[in-house]
């Protein structure tokens, strides 16, 4: 095992590494099951979910069943963490028993105590902050539709979440252009682009969706209410201008991808003839979480 070999956002790795965990995931999705049947054998994940979760959970559990491995699942009402043990000394408990652990956390301190005290792998199921392991899935979905996406034109519409802020980590490390387009006050952290152009990236950030999806190869939302974000302000009000419509699909290219991390609200961020449309890959992706899991964890495993 190498220890520190954790997933906690893709601006801390490089983009050899995150191109080579894509392969691994392409390399397991093509070849027969039997193959890497014994691939993670003997190996345990524990899996921490502060907040609910239907793919990232069920992912990376059939990933280890599939890959020779088991699953635990720990939440907080089951746990002592639920009656306040710190994450310190579970980290430290949970090394002594498991090979990687899964985290989503509600604030994004959490993980980074979780690692720093952890002897053992630990990968950012989504926090408040980021979704790293939606855009893995994300970018193998879009190459599998479309061939590589360095140099492609990704328009996302919507609010400023802890996905865009992914989106705007793999644009940097997989070299694509990103252009967000969110209401003011609800934009990713302005600190966050200028250190994309920092690193030679392409991010732009507008308030226009129309401007912003122009010509793009691939438009992306995600829900205006995210976990942790209910009732905070006027969301919907806000947001409502840039819901994805067909309107706003026809500015970008006719054979343009439409993308959503999941769960989705029709007729909110999406409307249904998008989402369930022709150009929507939005099934593929949520398909593809297990692969890019399967890739995620052999590379943090083996
Ligand atoms: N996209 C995603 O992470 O979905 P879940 O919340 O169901 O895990
Ligand atoms: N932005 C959403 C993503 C859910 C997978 C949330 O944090 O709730």
């Amino acid at each position: 095992m190498k220890i520190g070999h954790h997933f906690l956002d893709l601006d801390a790795l490089d983009s050899k590494s995150l191109r080579a965990i894509l392969t691994r995931a392409s390399v397991i999705k093509e070849g027969a099951r039997a193959q890497n049947a014994n691939l993670l054998e003997g190996c345990v994940l524990a899996l921490i979910f502060e907040r609910p979760s239907t793919r990232t959970r069920i992912s990376f559990h059939v990933a280890m069943l599939q890959l020779g491995g088991q699953a635990v699942m720990l939440s907080l009402e089951e746990s002592q963490l639920g009656r306040g043990e710190s994450m310190a000394d579970t980290a430290r408990v949970l090394s002594r028993y498991v090979d990687a652990i899964v985290i989503r956390a509600t604030k994004h301190r959490t993980l980074l105590e979780l690692a720093k005290y952890s002897e053992v792998p630990v990968i950012n199921g989504l926090t408040d902050f980021s979704h790293p392991c939606q855009l893995m899935a994300d970018v193998m979905t879009f190459e599998e539709h479309r061939g590589p996406i360095s140099g492609r034109v990704i328009a996302w519409s919507g609010d400023g979440n802890n996905v865009a802020r992914s989106w705007i980590h793999a644009a940097v490390r997989f070299g694509f252009e990103l252009r967000l387009a969110c209401p003011v006050s609800l934009s990713p952290d302005t600190q966050l682009v200028a250190w994309a152009e920092t690193e030679g990236g392409s991010v732009t950030l507008t308030h226009d969706p129309q401007s912003a999806v122009e010509g793009a190869d691939c438009v992306v939302t995600d829900t205006w209410i995210s976990m942790g974000s209910e009732g905070t302000e006027n969301r919907r009000g806000l947001l409502a201008p840039f819901k994805v419509d067909e309107a706003l699909m026809s500015l970008a290219k006719p054979d343009a991808l439409f993308m959503h991390c999941l769960p989705a609200h029709r007729d909110e961020e999406v409307v249904s003839s998008v989402i369930d449309g022709d150009n929507s890959v939005v099934w593929d992706g949520a398909g593809n979480r297990l692969h890019a899991q399967k890739g995620i964890l052999s590379w943090c495993l083996t």
